[in-house]
């Protein structure tokens, strides 16, 4: 029976995620190795609550009751010594997720799962970090994550069923739909996204219509929440263009990034973040 969880790094996800880990009822523990990361990260948390209560999702009593439950810490050991179920989610680069998941496994509970949020790295080469990969598999969130209803479980070659099980457990838990993707590049998900964003700027590069236009028609023709370019602007074109690139390399020619992008991100359009990507800000 799962009940205090671990999340490893406070950033956009990692604070997304450990609010929704007070709110299903577990006593969560927030790790970052960087004490201005953990303050931030506990004000958007009570910033996440304080809004619930506004809009009458949460009573005061309950709002009062999760934020009870968190406890932040800069010490690695603290934070997963005591953990039924850590979710890592700390910066998207393998040598430091690898060092880190070795390091979760030498203080962690042997009987702990152990989740990572990655949205594009081998599951599977992280759980050989593991002495125990079976251990390991992905639990990817989306951004924001109170917002958005999925979580895509990521079954690594190793994973157990043990392990899928209690990530599917906690997932619901935490209120959110499930699904399950053998590990492979960009899972379901980032796939199908890059391709669709790509899409858009070869459309853009060919002409075919003004960037508003395509907006427009996959908002309205195709009931999609953004166009493909509010979307890049906001994900930032680089991600996107690393992403693709990834998928370039693993899964072949249809995946060759639009020169469009690449000219964008040589031009600094990065978007919202530096106030111009394919709009301006
Ligand atoms: N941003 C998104 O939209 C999104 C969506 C889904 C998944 N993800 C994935 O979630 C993970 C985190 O992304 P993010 O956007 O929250 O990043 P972020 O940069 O906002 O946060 C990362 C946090 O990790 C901390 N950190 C640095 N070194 C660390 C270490 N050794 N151990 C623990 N924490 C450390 C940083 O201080 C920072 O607070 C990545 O794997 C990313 O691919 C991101």
């Amino acid at each position: 029976m799962i009940k205090t969880l671990s999340v490893i790094g406070a950033g956009i996800m990692g604070h997304g995620i450990a609010h929704a880990a007070i709110v299903a009822g577990y006593d969560t523990t927030l790790y970052d190795p960087a004490e201005a990361a953990l303050v931030k990260g506990r004000s958007q948390i009570e910033g996440i609550v304080n809004k619930g209560i506004e809009l009458g999702k949460v009573t005061t009593a309950e709002g009062g009751k999760a934020l009870a439950r968190l406890t932040t810490t800069e010490d690695l050991k603290s934070a997963v010594g005591g953990a039924d179920f850590i979710v890592e989610a700390a910066p998207e680069r393998i040598d430091l997720k690898l060092r880190l998941l070795a390091e979760i496994e030498k203080f962690a509970p042997a009987s702990a799962v152990i989740a990572s949020n990655t949205s594009s790295l081998s599951l599977t080469e992280m759980a050989a970090a593991l002495s125990s990969p079976g251990r390991l598999a992905g639990m990817h969130f989306f951004n924001p994550v109170h917002k958005m209803k999925l979580v895509e479980i990521v079954r690594a070659l190793e994973s157990t069923p043990e392990t899928l099980h209690a990530i599917d457990d906690v997932a619901k838990k935490m209120g959110k739909e499930t699904v399950l993707v053998r590990d492979s590049a960009g899972f379901v998900t980032s796939r199908v996204n890059a391709m669709i964003g790509n899409e858009a700027f070869f459309m853009l590069q060919e002409g075919v219509a003004s960037a508003r236009d395509i907006d427009k028609a996959l908002k309205l023709g195709l009931n999609h929440p953004m166009g493909p370019f509010e979307l890049v602007d906001l994900v930032g074109l680089d991600t996107r263009l690393s992403v693709l690139k990834f998928l370039h390399k693993s899964l072949g020619e249809k995946y060759r990034p639009c020169p469009l992008l690449v000219q964008h991100v040589k031009a600094g359009r990065l978007g919202r973040k530096v106030g111009k990507g394919v709009y301006e800000y």
